[in-house]
């Protein structure tokens, strides 16, 4: 087949990266309208960086154009200038900003008709290249679903799948559902009949959020009346409000409970007590809100006690924290008699079956906020009324399975009390009855009476029925993270906590059960707002497609973009703790997807991930993993889009981003052994991570992206082999090029090292082989060195724009860092570096006094500091400089005295480099923040400085 012409992509070259893992950092905390808050999914890529990868895979790195852009200079600016872009396009503010983001979807227009014009003779052009549609999007291991999103949002039609039903599902939900019911009105009669309503503009999934809306507050009603007293109000008591002032001005008044707490119980191990259930409670902190502290009292009478709620400090404040637990080892104490309740013993009685639960308090919404109160006996007497007509029998499996199960709770309808079983089934089986209502309705609404079921792209009545469906399910999937025995209570933070606090199913001991047909966190309307906020927001613009196939052996990828975000090892078991929904969903939405639902739990033998329980042993495990993603990417390799890379997330474990031990060389070898088998050879490494890497620096640990971003091209059938020396000159020759140009892109000096990689990848994996003299192939292991090592003379070359004091400096500097060190060896060194220690202290970067030189620290240096009156200038005052002022007076300090700098700026920003790359190898974790804050903030310092002189100018006039 003759060759594709493809030009090199900006992410093959460069990235804002500072600005991407800012954003994605600060996404963490957005919860209002995010899309992850559709349905819980693990471990999602953040929006921003998605979206900045698929845009830089896509658009030309003006060095590829030379016929528009011929000098570096040029290029250098439209790289700018695209940079600049990217910068705006990853604020989660700007996630709606049509007219950006239309901005954005022009560029990448712009380089698919260069490809078209570039590949117009190509023999298979009118099916690779037409100018008219841009090719579509894939990413086969879906997930939560953030790339399709995102590829969605940049204007590619979008395919999403994924082994696993619950996220096929999300993506259905995220890029399938919305733009095949786009600018529709909503079909519910309340909306209808008002005239003005019908009349305005529904754009994009607004009206099918509408009716999400309605016919989910449909549900909660019905819900209501059929479970209400399940619900109870509390009634405020005389004699409850007679040691609780707070609570007098209620008395008689009848409020709403938010919850209940429950702390579980066994039967004392003390044979005096052994006739009474005590409690496990973890504490009796109910709020620990400073002014709002609230806990609870047990009251011992005989053999027996009861629960009473206080508030304010508790007089005792540790023993009110610690419950009736007894600290780490011997687990909880007998309530009565204070002897231990050991595991061993509290695991017996869950497995026998014994393991009960006390209400030990109320939480209520006052006129003025949360009211904690004591049990009232009516209220458990009713909780234990509840009958549920169906629990879900699936075993709990695997990551599932830690550590509940040594407790007895064997499967997932072990995992709520009878009145959340009522609860969420009721629910779950609302959902068809709300289905038939909309068919009604959408059919009233003069929707087509068509029965193509949505699976089938459906668009007719019972489709959309079905659609609004899913979102429903999903509601009910929602409150079930919040209605199982495995919500804790938040003291700090006076609300009930999910159950994927982590990705596991962790024993909660006193747990909260919330009101589901109530309005606060754990109810249904509130899991519903959420839904309706996120779904009015998705981009519904183009046809998106989400399926059930398992990466291995999917057709799907042909001719496509791919990015994609590989499960890693055994990281996360997805299919293990997705059954907790999938249960559910099944529930409520069998009818809608009887292929997606058809088995009892996900389904698991073919997860890519290395889980020994599932394949025997260690080595198996891995051994399938290894094979099993080679064989997935190899798919990717010969099916992708030819004229576009391909982006592979890799994620660290965190027990391999916190150390450079073994754990942290195997796990992210072995992937690129995964990726270059596959076919693909390697053409850049970004790091990328949701923490800012100022915080990374912090402790004494070696700062590490959370992942990286691998960008891979299929290599040339006929790529030749090299020798060791070969790849060894050509490292020489390039990495020094690509080093100046991540520079150039201000790339943080955390992540120099992780990301310049990519460039020395790039050369190892574009040979078929690399083969040492002997003829035995070199690993990438030893590979990742060679690298490693060309990269620090690299930066050591880099002196060669020092002054003759600076390169001393730091020579000296890497040795005593700036601790004293003997004259002699000062003056040795000097000689080396052609200058001298009086030169030195002339220059004012050293104290030589009693035999002993030290360099000067950025705080002694002099506050008047002007370089061009230097007459000894060096770079090394000129960045110590540039710190003093940062760390003192900020970035309009060191603004200043960058412009003052003028060209000479750049070099310093190569020695701040150098600085940090010396301090992290040191592990000189405060001097290496020091440097990393300069370059971090140099864009910023650079801006302000351009700034400064503007006002110096006019002021001439
Ligand atoms: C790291 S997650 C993707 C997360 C996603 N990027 C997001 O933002 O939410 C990896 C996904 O791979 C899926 N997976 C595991 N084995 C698979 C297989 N053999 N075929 C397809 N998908 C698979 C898992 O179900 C999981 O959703």
């Amino acid at each position: 087949m003759s060759e594709v012409r493809s030009r090199k992509k900006l992410i093959e070259v460069a990235l804002p990266l500072e600005a991407v893992n800012a954003a994605s950092a600060r996404e963490k905390s957005i919860r209002h309208g995010h899309p992850s808050t559709l349905h819980l999914w693990w471990a999602r890529r953040p929006l921003a960086s998605a979206r900045a990868v698929i845009f830089a895979q896509m658009v030309d790195d003006p060095s590829a154009c030379p016929e528009e852009f011929p000098t570096e200079e040029a290029q250098a600016r439209e790289r700018e200038r695209l940079f600049r872009l990217i910068e705006k396009l990853v604020q989660w503010e700007n996630t709606t900003n049509e007219a950006l983001l239309e901005e954005a979807r022009q560029e990448i227009w712009k380089s698919w008709q260069r490809a078209c014009r570039d590949n117009a003779h190509h023999p298979r052009a009118e099916e690779l290249f037409n100018p008219k549609r841009l090719p579509a999007f894939h990413d086969p291991f879906a997930g939560g679903g953030s790339l399709p999103l995102e590829a969605q949002r940049l204007g590619l039609e979008a395919y999403a799948s994924d082994l696993n039903p619950v996220a096929v599902l999300i993506n259905k939900a995220m890029i399938e559902i919305p733009p095949r019911f786009a600018n529709r009105p909503p079909v519910n009669p309340e909306a209808r009949a008002k005239k003005a309503l019908m009349e305005r503009e529904w754009k994009g999934a607004q009206g099918l959020a509408e009716d999400v809306r309605y016919y989910g507050r449909w549900m909660r009603d019905e819900a209501e009346r059929r479970i209400g007293h399940l619900y109870p109000k509390v009634k405020i008591t005389p004699e409850m409000a007679q040691d609780r002032p707070d609570l007098k001005p209620l008395v008689g008044q009848e409020l709403t409970v938010i919850a209940w707490i429950w702390a579980r119980t066994v039967r004392s191990p003390n044979p005096a007590f052994a006739h009474v259930e005590v409690p496990l409670a973890s504490t009796f902190m109910l709020s620990t809100k400073p002014g709002k502290e609230a806990y609870v009292e047990p009251v011992i009478e005989g053999d027996s006690y009861r629960f009473t709620v206080k508030v304010g400090k508790p007089k005792d404040p540790e023993a009110a924290k610690l419950g009736t637990s007894a600290g780490k080892r011997s687990a909880f104490r007998c309530l009565l008699s204070g002897v231990p309740i050991p595991y061993d013993y509290i695991r017996a009685e869950g497995r026998a079956g014994r393991m009960g639960a006390r209400l030990m308090a109320i939480v209520a919404e006052g006129p003025k906020g949360r009211v904690y109160l004591p049990p009232v006996p009516e209220h458990e007497e009713i909780a234990r009324q509840a009958s549920p007509i169906w629990k879900p029998d699936t075993q709990l499996h695997g990551k599932s399975r830690v550590n509940v199960s040594i407790y007895g709770i064997e499967t997932y309808g072990d995992l709520f009390t009878p009145r959340q079983l009522v609860s969420l089934t009721t629910f779950a089986d609302l959902v068809g009855e709300a289905m038939e209502r909309v068919r009604q309705d959408a059919l009233a609404a003069g929707l087509p009476d068509d029965d193509t079921p949505l699976r089938e792209g459906g668009t007719g009545a019972r489709a959309y029925a079905e659609a609004v469906g899913v979102y429903l399910g999903f509601a009910v999937d929602k409150m079930s993270d919040r209605n199982s025995a495995i919500c804790g209570w938040d003291s700090s933070r006076d609300s009930i906590r999910g159950v994927f606090g982590r990705q596991a199913i962790p024993m909660v001991w006193d747990f909260a059960e919330s009101n589901s047909v109530g309005g606060n966190a754990g109810s249904f309307e509130n899991a519903l707002e959420q839904i309706q906020q996120v779904l009015g927001h998705l981009p519904s613009l183009l046809p998106g497609v989400s399926k059930q196939a398992d990466a291995q052996n999917q057709t799907v990828s042909a001719g496509k973009i791919i990015s994609t975000d590989p499960p890693y090892y055994d990281n996360i078991g997805y299919a293990d703790l997705s059954d907790f929904f999938y249960v559910w969903l099944r529930r409520s939405l069998r009818s809608v997807f009887p292929d997606l639902f058809a088995t009892v739990a996900v389904p698991k033998a073919e997860e890519l991930v290395a889980t020994p329980y599932r394949h025997g042993s260690k080595d198996k495990a891995e051994q399938f993993f290894l094979e099993g993603m080679t064989k997935a990417l190899a798919r990717l390799a010969e099916q992708a889009h030819p004229a576009f890379p391909v982006t592979i997330y890799y994620a660290f474990k965190q027990s391999e981003s916190e150390g450079n031990g073994e754990a942290r060389r195997t796990g992210w070898e072995t992937f690129l052994e995964a990726v270059i088998r596959a076919g693909f050879s390697i053409t850049g490494t970004w790091p990328m991570r949701t923490e800012l890497s100022n915080r990374m620096v912090g402790k004494d640990t070696n700062a590490l992206a959370s992942s990286i971003v691998l960008v891979c091209r299929k290599r040339p059938e006929n790529a030749p082999t090299a020798t060791r020396r070969e790849f060894l000159s050509a490292l020489k020759e390039e990495l020094p090029k690509a080093l100046r140009l991540l520079q150039a892109g201000n790339i943080a000096p955390v992540d120099l090292a992780q990301a310049a990689i990519g460039p020395g990848m790039a050369v190892y994996t574009r040979y078929a082989g690399v083969l040492d003299a002997e003829g035995n192939p070199v690993t990438v292991r030893e590979a990742l060195a060679l690298i490693n090592q060309v990269l620090d003379e690299a930066l050591a070359e880099q002196e060669g724009d020092f002054d003759p004091d600076t390169r001393w400096a730091l020579a000296w500097f890497e040795q005593f860092g700036f601790g004293e060190g003997e004259f002699g060896v000062a003056e040795t060194l000097s000689k080396a570096k052609n200058t001298s220690v009086e030169g030195l202290v002339e220059a004012g970067i050293l104290e030589s006094r009693r035999g002993k030189v030290r360099l000067l620290k950025p705080e002694e240096l002099p506050g008047d500091w002007d370089p061009v009156r230097d007459g000894r200038f060096t770079y090394w005052e000129a960045v110590h400089q540039l710190v003093r002022r940062l760390e003192t007076g900020g970035e309009m300090a060191a603004a200043d005295l960058l412009a003052k700098l003028g060209s000479r700026g750049d070099t310093a920003r190569e020695l701040a480099y150098r600085l940090y790359a010396l301090c992290e190898r040191k592990g000189w974790s405060k001097e290496a923040l020091s440097y990393n804050a300069l370059v971090q903030s140099w864009p910023e310092i650079a801006r302000l400085s351009q700034e400064g002189k503007a006002p110096a100018q006019t002021e001439l006039f």
